[in-house]
């Protein structure tokens, strides 16, 4: 079985063009790959081109990346629904697609059938390990994680980890991508779930979901003080709605099922939210609320929250 080493990675397929995948994908085209993300539905795929042209037009608009480049990693990327046809030309896959392990699998064993065989099988995923979708293939030598960090066109760190069966040269393929891909490699020696960086966010966050619950602190303070006393960049609120509060939900969801833990049971502020929809900037209503404009505003009432102290 031969395995793509990083001389014959020239098209990558990106599975799913969310938030995550879509940025993924332009990384790709800026570093210089032919690259394409799929979705189910055009809309999508529409939502996410406006979306990358408006990140990246900033990009140039700011001096940081020419007019010319931009237009020639735009010519780069493709936009479409057709996995298997794009499947078909790529050396390197990495999927992106929504957090659920059956979803994950069928993706897994269709991208297995449609790849050439010398295609290595990455998922994004930092919640499902590799070993828990390489039995959907059967290469299961050639699937790891590479994990991105959102957003994913300026976060540097991506943690690449094997399973039990990746082999020596899938890793080293994929540390090199994510170098020339301008990326920091962060490379795991055995499997956990959630890797370092998130369980590290993660302590951060169930603490001050306590804070927030107990009626401590609000919202803002909290941000306040993770930002000004710890010089994080950005609070753990305002982080789950950059992120996506339904992601963590997911992802702590999948931990309980997983190690039965209580202490991995989602908090009841982020089940609240999830079940309103209010899953953070993507839908304008989160732990904060956000304009037309995206700009960030304190939510009026507490007790939107379930959090009022009074
Ligand atoms: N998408 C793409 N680019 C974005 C962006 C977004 N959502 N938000 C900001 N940017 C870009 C801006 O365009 C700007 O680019 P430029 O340098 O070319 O001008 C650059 O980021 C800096 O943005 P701003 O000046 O507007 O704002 P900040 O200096 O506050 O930076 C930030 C924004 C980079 C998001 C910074 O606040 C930050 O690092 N926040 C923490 C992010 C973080 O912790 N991410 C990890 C999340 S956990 C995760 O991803 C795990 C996964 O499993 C879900």
């Amino acid at each position: 079985m031969r395995t793509a080493t990083i001389e014959d990675v020239h098209e990558i397929l990106v599975v799913g063009a969310g938030a995550m995948g879509s940025q993924i994908a332009m990384v790709c085209a800026l570093a210089g790959y032919r690259s394409t993300a799929t979705d189910l539905a055009q809309d999508a795929l529409d939502r996410a081109d406006a979306e990358l042209r408006r990140r990246v037009g900033r990009t140039v608009e700011k001096g940081r990346l020419s007019r010319a480049d931009a237009d020639s990693a735009f010519d780069r990327l493709r936009l479409t629904t057709d996995l298997d046809a794009a499947a078909a030309r790529a050396d390197f896959v990495i999927e992106a697609a929504v957090e659920k392990l059956d979803v994950k699998r069928e993706v897994f064993a269709r991208l297995d059938a449609a790849t050439p065989e010398h295609t290595i099988l990455a998922t994004n995923s930092s919640t499902i390990v590799s070993s828990q979708l390489a039995g959907a293939t059967a290469r299961p030598d050639r699937v790891a994680n590479m994990h991105f960090f959102n957003p994913a066109l300026v976060m540097r760190c991506v943690e690449v980890v094997g399973g039990p069966d990746t082999s020596r040269a899938t890793v080293e393929t994929t540390v090199e991508l994510t170098r020339r891909l301008g990326k920091d490699p962060v490379v795991l020696h055995k499997e956990i779930p959630g890797f370092v960086a998130n369980r590290i966010l993660n302590a951060v966050r169930d603490e001050a979901l306590f804070l927030l619950e107990q009626g401590v602190s609000s919202v803002e303070d909290i941000d306040l003080a993770c930002r000004t006393a710890l010089g994080h960049p950005m609070g753990p609120f305002e982080l789950m709605d950059l992120t996506g509060i339904d992601i963590g939900y997911l992802a702590k969801l999948a931990r309980h099922a997983d190690s039965g833990d209580p202490r991995d049971v989602p908090s009841p502020i982020v089940a609240a939210l999830v079940e309103r929809g209010e899953l953070g900037r993507k839908s304008g209503k989160g732990f904060y609320r956000y304009d037309d404009q995206g700009r960030k505003r304190p939510r009026t009432d507490p007790a939107d929250l379930g959090t009022d102290p009074s």
